[in-house]
């Protein structure tokens, strides 16, 4: 049987930790003969870790039979040691009365902070994915702040974007959400990014050619997209925790054991292509394969997406601007 990998997940008794906790001591994540070793980070705070305590009662009492091992943490010094996977889940939400400029700041002390304990601790190979909020940013900092570790390590989830994107052409389309391929989701995880289906298929035909509708494209799809968290908190009461995990198993599921040359969208820190500045965690299309992802290339950038392209760009260059003083 395989060795036990370490994952670790900050924010461990939030709401997206229990949506996601189950799911990857089940092996949905990592497959379904991957043992792991869970290594979960809560603040010191006494009511956070009481819930982590909660928590991990539950994690026990499934009996998951790849589940080897669970850790509570207060430290993330401690908490990502050795660790294989690091799922950066908590963050700073943005509380009454708090600018911009505060959140982004609380935010880059956070990751700030984490980002130096992986570059100390965590395995040379770590695979990290930035779920808090500000998730492009807060991954870019993690990333300067663990210049020991491989910038490429280093990504945020765009990956919910890019399922609530395909579950809105499905449904206009009539067709099945497995059927599609080749759709792209360019720039920051907030309303600005922007979900591209130009050369996306559904069975094998043009979504473009089906829908053949740009008013909706602009006017309909990319705002529904870009506001359907905000939807589901004013319809909830809470905000999107359960397809976030869902996200989130998919993004480390799909780089880990390869997407078989399916298109996914990743936050990862540019190469340069397509003209977005070198580090910026921009969403781009790629394809995994063993371990590792790979921007899918030649696309052509007409001039409605190119300037779709570069209003997401700027505002994540705004917030990499406004936080270089603290890295
Ligand atoms: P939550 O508030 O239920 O849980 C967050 C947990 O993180 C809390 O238990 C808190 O104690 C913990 N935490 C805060 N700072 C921490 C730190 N420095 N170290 C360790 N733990 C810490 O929030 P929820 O619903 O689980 O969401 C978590 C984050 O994910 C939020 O920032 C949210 O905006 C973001 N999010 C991102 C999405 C994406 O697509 N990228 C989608 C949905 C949510």
């Amino acid at each position: 049987s395989k060795k036990p990998v370490r994952v670790a997940v900050t924010g461990a008794a939030g709401q997206i930790g229990y949506a996601l906790l189950f799911r990857i001591a089940s092996g949905e994540m990592l497959g379904k003969d991957q043992p792991v070793i869970l290594q979960l980070l809560e603040i010191p705070d006494e009511k956070a870790q009481n819930a982590l305590k909660g928590v991990i009662m539950e994690l026990e009492d499934c009996a998951f039979p790849l589940l080897v091992g669970i850790e509570a943490h207060s430290d993330p010094m401690t908490a990502f040691k050795d660790t294989d996977y690091a799922l950066l889940v908590g963050a700073r939400p943005r509380g009454p009365g708090m600018e911009r400029a505060d959140l982004l700041a609380a935010n880059a002390q956070i990751f700030t902070v984490q980002g130096k304990a992986l570059n100390a601790v965590a395995s040379r190979n770590v695979k990290v994915l930035v779920v808090g909020n500000p998730a492009n940013t807060n991954a870019y900092i993690a990333m300067k702040s663990a210049p020991d570790l491989p910038a490429k390590n280093f990504t945020a989830m765009l990956r919910l974007d890019h399922n609530r994107a395909a579950s809105q052409i499905a449904s206009k389309t009539g067709k099945a959400v497995a059927g599609i391929e080749k759709l792209a989701v360019w720039g920051n995880h907030s309303p600005t990014m922007y979900a591209d289906y130009r050369f996306a298929t559904i069975d094998g035909q043009s979504v473009k050619t089906l829908i053949n509708d740009e008013a909706w494209n602009r006017d309909v799809f990319l705002p529904t997209v870009g506001k359907r968290g905000a939807a589901i908190i004013a319809a909830r009461g809470l905000s999107s925790a359960a397809s976030a995990a869902n996200a989130a198993i998919d993004h480390m599921r799909d780089w880990a054991l390869g997407t078989n040359g399916k298109w996914v969208t990743m936050g990862i820190p540019s190469d340069g292509s397509y003209g977005i500045p070198k580090d910026v965690m921009f969403g781009y299309p790629v394809t995994c394969e063993g371990g590792e992802y790979k921007i899918v290339q030649g696309l052509e950038i007409d001039a409605f997406s190119q300037e779709c392209i570069n209003k997401t760009l700027k505002e994540l260059t705004d917030e990499q601007d406004g936080v270089k003083h603290l890295l």
